[in-house]
């Protein structure tokens, strides 16, 4: 069979890394998929200077859209990254009855639907495997080996460059800025980092995996998102202090009263097996009803690794290229006329547990009378920590551990606790996760 011709926008990391795997392992390829991958058309930005593909045999563009209207492409592979322009060459591509291979979770998270309705109806395939955890297969995971469950809930490590930030931190005591320089350096990073630092990017991913878990919507804006850059040493000490790690993680749960959809620094045990992922590694814990708790672990991001999960994808694509979309996987997991309109909850809404840390005068009564403000709350403490004042200080660092309640409750009792005398600043509140 001849070799399926492949368009590639964007040569810059990841598409650095999918022309470079492409290329090394094309006799594995081939060997696994019976034809031959080429890649026929390249967009990049100062591509007269690309050292990765033979300009002899791959046709060379700084105009991505001359490569999305290449009659010979038969898939396009966007690795350009954004909204904008990103989005109007996939819609294109499908516009021109080609199959789309993506990394872009935030095209996914936001204009998936759009995206999606038209590759439907134009009968192509869109495939995104790059745009969640890296090279982990999860969104493989999810559509095909978890296909039997009802799937209860996830929590995630999605984003590479927050886990290696923290995990810096807590190993080394290096300063946020200077990890942060590094996993720009290494490739990491977004373009705008803040969208690694502040959630965003996990926001995105954390949609994904809804969706895909509960066959609903694609719901970014509905998404509770909060960074990491809050996060200080003295709060990661005590964390280990109590037996806990601070992760950032994405969670999504299904509840009686909704889907909890949220991303934020999150303490949890360090027994657990997720609290030791570190550095730039992601992992994914599922719950499902079947299988119960499965795990998923492996690189988050870099070229490579990401390129792995970019390659699968067209190999995938290419396997059914000839076959009618309902004999495909479902683009999101469930089938369309299937999906649900379960309601996402607002934050105010949800259930966890606190830990919580003020600083209070150092005399008899101020922890009975923080206590007795939760219990108003039917807040229920479940451990607390007394750290002494420093030598010249009156006032002692407080930490308390909650019981799970709702965040409404939490947030008054907070207000509250910060009104009284005995009480100094803001009370510093991370959510805890038991994760069992
Ligand atoms: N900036 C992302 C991360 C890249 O650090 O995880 C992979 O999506």
């Amino acid at each position: 069979m001849d070799a399926v011709k492949v368009g590639l926008l964007g040569l810059g990391t990841v598409g650095g890394g999918t022309a470079t795997v492409l290329i090394r392992n094309a006799d594995e390829i081939k060997a696994r998929l019976g034809r031959g991958i080429e890649i026929c058309h390249v967009a990049g930005l100062d591509i007269a200077s690309q050292t990765i593909v033979d300009p002899a045999t791959t046709k060379l563009t700084e105009d991505a859209f001359e490569v999305v209207n290449d009659p010979e492409v038969e898939i396009v592979v966007e690795l350009i990254g954004g909204y904008t322009l990103a989005k109007d060459l996939v819609m294109k591509a499908i516009e021109n009855g080609k199959h789309v291979v993506t990394a872009n979770k935030a095209l996914i998270a936001t204009h998936g639907p759009e995206i999606m309705k038209a590759a439907t109806e134009q009968g192509v395939s869109v495939c995104y495997e790059a745009a969640v955890a890296g090279g982990i297969p999860i969104i493989k995971a999810m559509r095909e080996g978890l296909a039997a469950n009802k799937i209860q809930w996830i929590a995630g490590i999605i984003n590479g460059t927050g886990n290696f930030i923290l995990t810096e931190m807590r190993d080394k005591g290096r300063d946020f800025a200077d990890v942060l320089r590094e996993a720009q350096e290494l490739g990491y990073a977004e373009a705008d980092p803040t969208f690694d630092v502040e959630g965003i990017d996990a926001a995105h991913k954390l949609t994904i995996l809804a969706s895909l878990a509960f066959g609903i919507e694609l719901q970014f804006e509905k998404t509770y998102t909060e960074g990491i850059s809050k996060i200080t040493t003295e709060d990661v000490n005590h964390a280990e202090e109590l037996g806990y790690r601070i992760k950032h993680l994405g969670i999504t749960r299904k509840t009686d009263k909704g889907i909890e959809l949220r991303v934020h620094p999150t303490l949890i045990p360090e027994k657990r097996l997720i609290a030791n992922v570190d550095g730039v590694m992601n992992a994914v814990l599922v719950q499902g009803d079947a299988v119960g708790p499965t795990l998923y672990y492996g690189a988050g991001a870099g070229a490579e690794p990401t390129a792995s999960a970019v390659v699968a994808d067209i190999i995938d694509t290419v396997r059914t290229i000839d076959a009618p979309l309902h004999h495909k996987v479902p683009l999101l997991g469930f089938q369309s006329n299937a999906m649900r309109d379960t309601p996402v909850l607002p934050i105010e809404d949800v259930e966890t547990a606190y830990y919580l840390r003020m600083e209070a005068e150092d005399k008899p009564g101020v922890l009975a009378e923080v206590s007795e403000t939760f219990a108003k709350h039917s807040i229920s403490i479940e451990a607390v920590l007394q750290k002494e004042p420093a030598s010249g200080e009156s006032s002692v660092h407080l930490i308390m551990l909650t019981q799970k309640c709702v965040e409404s409750s939490v947030n008054h009792a907070i207000k509250v606790v910060e009104g009284l005398d005995s009480v100094k600043g803001e009370v510093v509140r991370i959510r805890m996760e038991h994760l069992d």
